[in-house]
């Protein structure tokens, strides 16, 4: 209904230009009507447009609901987007006066953080040439300083025109920040180097005897947007060697499996891969054995068969006395639709009453949070773990809930642990189950089991 009033009054608008105007909008040699329907008519971009209505870009409620914060909405409004964009805003963590703690720059001006995402979001030259040429050039594809590292790391994937980093530049982890002390993004490569050293300690949950501490609730975890540092081999925690990345990471583009020819309700500009194995074997990339459905062993059944047990084992290795650190919710996105509530009201339901968006990708349905005991945010956290941990920072809670919450396990977590926590969340976050980059999540995966 939106795109249908858009549509109408698209038309009374083209109308009233070319009636009013003198002379042709478009480019000389053809007039502004002819211009016009290059790109209005039900061929092009009227079928992208029915195309994106399936997109969660467009039917994702998040754009909504997260416009007016800046540090949300760089990723999750169009022109927030263009506006870290056109800023080139930096990712590094600074100290600004009277502050006397790092913070994270990386927010979109107060005044440019709103907006549904459309097409001008990424294709911003709309509207000039008037060919479509227009649709070629994008908002950017520039190298991407990963937020997740405060810029220490940059991803910059060249091939096909340098596309998968427009889609990077929001599909990409947030970073971890240290509790206490100078609240700077926390250090990963002492995660690595120190692994028995105590990250965080329940029973002295303000201690800063080791200033790289996070002190832990159920939503300590990289955000949802893990993808493009797991396709670039960029962003996990490293233990031990081996690291390489599967051909994807140079070869292809999110464009090539993406936005694949359109196959049911997916690829085009719905943007899902999911059922979709067009993409495989485009360009003849996997012309010898073709990938054709998700009973094809070699390159998917296999691949993620081996990749969903490193998780179940790692998920296993994270217990403490028999109990998760891992919290299950087999809540899947699809079975709860009619549950949604995006009023964003501060209630506990805003979260899709805890919808889990990798449901069915281990065998416990863990969905990257952790087991630690907030009825407030995760109401049914309680009834899908057998035991949950002691929560070290509560709040909200009531009289019952505060005597219940003292009389549970407390967290106790080594560096290793939480690095092998933080390749967790980003291996499963990354939906694929190793397509996207194989060799660098079985390494990530395997080298975590060994480390804990
Ligand atoms: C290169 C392709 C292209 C050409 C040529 C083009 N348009 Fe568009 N136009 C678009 C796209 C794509 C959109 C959708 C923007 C959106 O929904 O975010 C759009 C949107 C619009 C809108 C606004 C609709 C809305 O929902 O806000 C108007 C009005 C419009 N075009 C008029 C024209 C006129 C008049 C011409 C000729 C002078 C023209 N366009 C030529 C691609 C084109
Ligand atoms: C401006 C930031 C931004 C850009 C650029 C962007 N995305 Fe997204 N994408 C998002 C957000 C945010 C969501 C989730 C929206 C929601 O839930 O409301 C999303 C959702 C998706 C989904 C659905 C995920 C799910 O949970 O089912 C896919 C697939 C996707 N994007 C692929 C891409 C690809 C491919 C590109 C590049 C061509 C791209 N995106 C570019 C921010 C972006
Ligand atoms: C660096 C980019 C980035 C920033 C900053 C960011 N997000 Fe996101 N967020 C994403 C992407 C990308 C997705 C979709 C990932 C997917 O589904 O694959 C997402 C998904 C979400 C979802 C789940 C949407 C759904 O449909 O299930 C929520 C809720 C959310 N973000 C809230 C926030 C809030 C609140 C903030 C600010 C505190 C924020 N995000 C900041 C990139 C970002
Ligand atoms: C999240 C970013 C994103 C958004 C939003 C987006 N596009 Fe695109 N679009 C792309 C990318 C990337 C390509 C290049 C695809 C390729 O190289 O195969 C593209 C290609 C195109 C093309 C040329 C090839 C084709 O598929 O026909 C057209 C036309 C187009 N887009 C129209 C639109 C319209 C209309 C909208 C809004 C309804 C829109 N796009 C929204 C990213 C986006
Ligand atoms: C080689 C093909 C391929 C490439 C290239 C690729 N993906 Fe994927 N992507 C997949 C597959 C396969 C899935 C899982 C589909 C399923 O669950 O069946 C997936 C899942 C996703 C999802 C979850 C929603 C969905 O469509 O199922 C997001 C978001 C996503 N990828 C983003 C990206 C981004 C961003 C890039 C580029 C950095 C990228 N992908 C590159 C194949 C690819």
């Amino acid at each position: 209904m939106k795109n249908l009033i858009r549509l109408l009054s698209l038309l009374t608008l083209a109308g009233f230009i070319l009636t009013s105007c003198e002379g042709p909008i478009g480019p000389a040699g053809k007039d502004a009507n002819e211009t016009c329907k290059d790109c209005h008519n039900s061929a092009g971009i009227d079928s992208v447009k029915t195309m994106f209505e399936l997109s969660k870009h467009s039917y994702g409620e998040a754009a909504f609901g997260e416009s007016g914060t800046v540090g949300c909405a760089p990723c999750h409004t169009a022109e927030g987007f263009k506006s870290v964009v056109a800023n080139n805003t930096s990712t590094v963590f600074s100290i600004v006066a009277p502050a006397t703690t790092y913070s994270n720059p990386y927010t979109s001006a107060i005044d440019k953080s709103y907006g549904e995402m459309r097409c001008t979001m990424c294709h911003n030259k709309l509207h000039t040439g008037y060919t479509k040429d227009d649709f070629n050039t994008f908002t950017t594809v520039a190298a991407v300083p990963m937020t997740f590292f405060g810029g220490a790391k940059t991803i910059d994937l060249q091939q096909d025109g340098a596309k998968s980093n427009l889609c990077i530049k929001c599909h990409q982890p947030r970073p971890f920040t240290r509790t206490f002390g100078d609240k700077n993004v926390i250090d990963y490569t002492a995660l690595v180097s120190s692994p028995t050293t105590v990250f965080f300690d329940g029973a002295n949950p303000t201690s800063t005897a080791n200033v790289n501490t996070i002190r832990p609730g159920y939503r300590t975890h990289p955000h949802y947007g893990t993808v493009g540092a797991i396709y670039a081999g960029k962003g996990g925690v490293e233990f031990g060697t081996g690291y390489t990345n599967s051909q994807h990471t140079t070869v292809a583009s999110c464009v090539d499996c993406h936005m694949a020819p359109v196959t049911g309700r997916t690829g085009g500009h719905t943007f899902f891969a999911k059922g979709n194995f067009n993409g495989c074997n485009v360009a003849g990339c996997h012309a010898a054995a073709p990938i054709t459905s998700s009973t094809t062993t070699a390159y998917w059944a296999a691949t993620r068969t081996e990749i969903k047990g490193l998780l179940n084992s790692l998920a296993a290795k994270l217990t403490i006395g028999g109990v998760d650190i891992l919290n299950r919710n087999p809540v899947s996105a699809e079975k709860s639709y009619v549950n949604y509530d995006y009023n964003f009201d501060g209630t506990a339901e805003d979260f899709l009453a805890g919808v889990n968006l990798w449901a069915g990708l281990t065998n416990n349905n863990y969905d990257g949070y952790l087991n630690i005991y907030d009825p407030n945010t995760n109401p049914l956290g309680t009834a899908q773990n057998a035991k949950q941990f002691q929560n070290p920072a509560p709040s909200g809670l009531n009289a019952a809930q505060t005597a219940y919450n003292l009389t549970l396990p407390k967290l106790v977590l080594t560096n290793a642990q939480f690095g092998a926590i933080i390749n967790f969340q980003l291996c499963l976050r990354d939906y694929s189950l190793g397509i996207h980059n194989t060799k660098y999540v079985r390494t990530l995966l395997t080298n975590s089991l060994a480390a804990i």
